[in-house]
């Protein structure tokens, strides 16, 4: 039974996709901004060793003593491993490449799948009053995203258009139901999100077809187009939103917020 005592939490997704470089990170981070934008408050959770959405949102490497590996492997507090960033309202757990080594030394852990479920259950958690926590996940199906998906009330999943992107998606679609028939039944999927989009491009078009006709309503209306000051906007350690506010990149990130939003019953349509 829930408990009443406590606030309704808040609303977590998983953003992920096995496939590297189809703009995991880029969304979490952008859609993170954004939402902010919105007034809400937003936990980012780096999954992935390689720490790019840590980078990404400006904490720097020697500011990453607290991670999510110690959120997993050691059980600590949330308060010693959230951190804000530049932006207010926008806290982070940060990641390093020791959470490469978690899925081994898990490995005999009972609740080696539950680990990051439980972390983000800790009563601490009500204290911060997120609206959102957004996880930035590996580009595996391995036991960090199988956390992420057990956590989660539901998964975004960026597509990149481009060739075989679509093919991929059934074995990601195949992880999503394992874990419904295990660990988490009420899982859903918050949406598919293309990607990197070039309009003077055929392939581009034809990758929004297929999606849409395969996949329906799950496909966002927004797209992200491809644009450079999205890709540049990490090596000033700031989403493009605050990079360049105006910029396409950053308008797509604030319509997908607001269709996130919409969809969550927070925002009228
Ligand atoms: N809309 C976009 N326009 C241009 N470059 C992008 C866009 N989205 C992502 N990128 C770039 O593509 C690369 C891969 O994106 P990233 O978000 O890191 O993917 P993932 O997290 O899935 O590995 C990065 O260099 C990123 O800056
Ligand atoms: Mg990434």
């Amino acid at each position: 039974m829930a408990d009443l005592s406590r606030p309704p939490g808040p609303k977590i997704i998983a953003v992920a996709n096995q496939k590297g470089g189809v703009g995991k990170t880029t969304t979490a981070i952008n859609l993170a901004a954004a939402l902010v934008e919105l007034e809400k408050t937003v936990l980012v959770v780096d999954l992935d060793p390689q720490g790019n959405a840590s980078t990404g949102l400006g904490i720097d490497p020697s500011e990453r003593d607290m991670t999510t590996y110690e959120l997993l492997v050691d059980d600590a507090p949330l308060d010693d491993v959230i951190q804000e960033t530049e932006i207010a309202g926008l806290h982070i757990v940060p990641a390093t490449v020791d959470l490469s080594s978690a899925d081994i030394e898990l490995i005999s852990n009972e609740k080696r799948s539950f680990l990051l479920h439980d972390a983000l259950r800790q009563t601490a958690m009500d204290r911060y009053g997120f609206d959102y926590i957004l996880i930035d996940c590996p580009p595996s199906l391995s036991l960090l995203t199988v956390n992420a998906m057990v956590s989660a009330h539901s998964v975004l999943i960026p597509l990149q258009s481009e060739f075989f992107a679509l093919e991929g998606l059934s074995q990601l679609m195949l992880t999503i139901r394992e874990v419904r028939q295990t660990a988490n039944p009420d899982l859903r999927i918050e949406g598919v999100i293309l990607t990197m989009f070039d309009r003077r491009n055929n392939l581009s078009q034809q990758v929004e077809q297929d999606a849409r006709a395969n996949l329906g309503d799950l496909v966002f209306d927004t797209i992200i187009p491809r644009n450079v000051r999205v890709s540049e906007a990490p090596s000033y350690a700031m989403p493009v939103l605050s990079y360049d506010p105006n910029s396409q990149g950053a308008v797509a990130y604030r319509a997908l917020a607001r269709e996130v939003m919409q969809k969550n019953g927070k925002l009228a349509a």
